[in-house]
């Protein structure tokens, strides 16, 4: 495993793959990896000749100074990780490598799909990831390049990014990978006490009442989700940044329990914030 962490080195090893006529998979991380991670090198591995991954906490996708302050950090097991999962190349730019000092600054916005959820919450976070995920795209060249749906919204940015900005390369979205008991895997997680980690099973608990409701005929949107908020926040320490029911194309808001509907969730249990998300088509039988 090639372990780079300058440009021209990066550029020199996949010029040299590309003439070989080698396609080239790209895997997008800020580290602390776990097997939702390792998900997407297997998926590119899979499709691909080779395999990027890059390991890097951006700091301009952090609206809170303190949760990038605070972003777990562990290279060594990281690239361990990387090298049982068989990844050619780990990328690991410093902060100066990938945003060298310069007066001037550039900024990406979407008109239509950050108007909710996270772009609602959290603005300039997705400023901050579709700046460093193009400059990735610049650096790396891939075919094809690999986020999980369990940042939903992420993905649908990214793959809209890529269409209006004529990138040549494909993106895949890859299924949320979870824990037994349903909770989605994070690098999150793992600042959860046992008794926030226990707290946390509401969230996948609250998808199969969901489902339980819909099943059962729910026609009524406001109390669908007033039934889904009551629910979580039986849990100790829960606040709800969000509970949206939004078209999984446009990511703007349902106005009927009806069609495609992507329920998306972010609740800070305690301090930890955990996001999730399903898609249901209704009618479901
Ligand atoms: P990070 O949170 O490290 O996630 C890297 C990739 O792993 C993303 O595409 C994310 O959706 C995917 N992922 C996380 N948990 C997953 C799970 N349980 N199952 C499947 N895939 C999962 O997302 C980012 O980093 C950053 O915003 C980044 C795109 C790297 C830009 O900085």
């Amino acid at each position: 495993m090639i372990v780079v962490r300058t440009v021209e080195e990066l550029k020199s090893q996949i010029s040299l793959w590309k003439k070989e006529g080698n396609s080239v998979g790209f895997v997008p991380t800020m580290g602390y990896l776990h097997e939702g991670h390792i998900s997407l090198v297997e998926r590119s591995k899979k499709q691909t000749d080779k395999t990027v991954l890059s390991l890097f906490v951006n700091p301009t996708q952090f609206n809170d100074p303190e949760d990038y302050l605070k972003y777990p950090v562990n290279i060594d097991g990281d690239l361990e990780k990387c090298k049982t999962a068989s990844v050619d190349l780990v990328f690991l730019p410093s902060k100066e490598v990938m945003y060298p000092k310069t007066e001037s600054t550039i900024t990406m916005t979407q008109s239509l799909l950050q108007t909710n959820l996270c772009g609602r919450t959290r603005p300039g976070h997705f400023e901050g990831v579709m700046l460093v995920v193009s400059k990735f795209f610049h650096l790396v060249e891939p075919n094809f390049a690999f986020f999980g749906l369990k940042d939903y919204q992420q993905f649908r940015i990214i793959e809209e990014m890529v269409s209006l900005l004529n990138f040549p390369l494909q993106v895949i979205g890859v299924e949320t990978l979870r824990e037994p008991d349903g909770l989605a895997m994070s690098s999150r997680n793992v600042r959860l006490s046992e008794k926030e980690r226990e707290t946390a099973k509401l969230i996948p608990r609250m998808y199969s009442l969901a489902e339980k409701l819909l099943k059962d005929g729910e026609k009524n949107l406001s109390n669908f989700k007033e039934i889904l908020r009551d629910f979580l926040l039986t849990g100790q320490d829960v606040k709800i940044d969000y509970l949206e029911t939004v078209d999984p194309g446009n990511l703007q808001e349902k106005l009927a329990l009806e069609g495609k509907i992507l329920l998306a969730v972010a609740v800070f249990v305690g301090k930890t914030r955990l996001i999730d998300n399903r898609i249901f088509t209704l009618p479901i039988s």
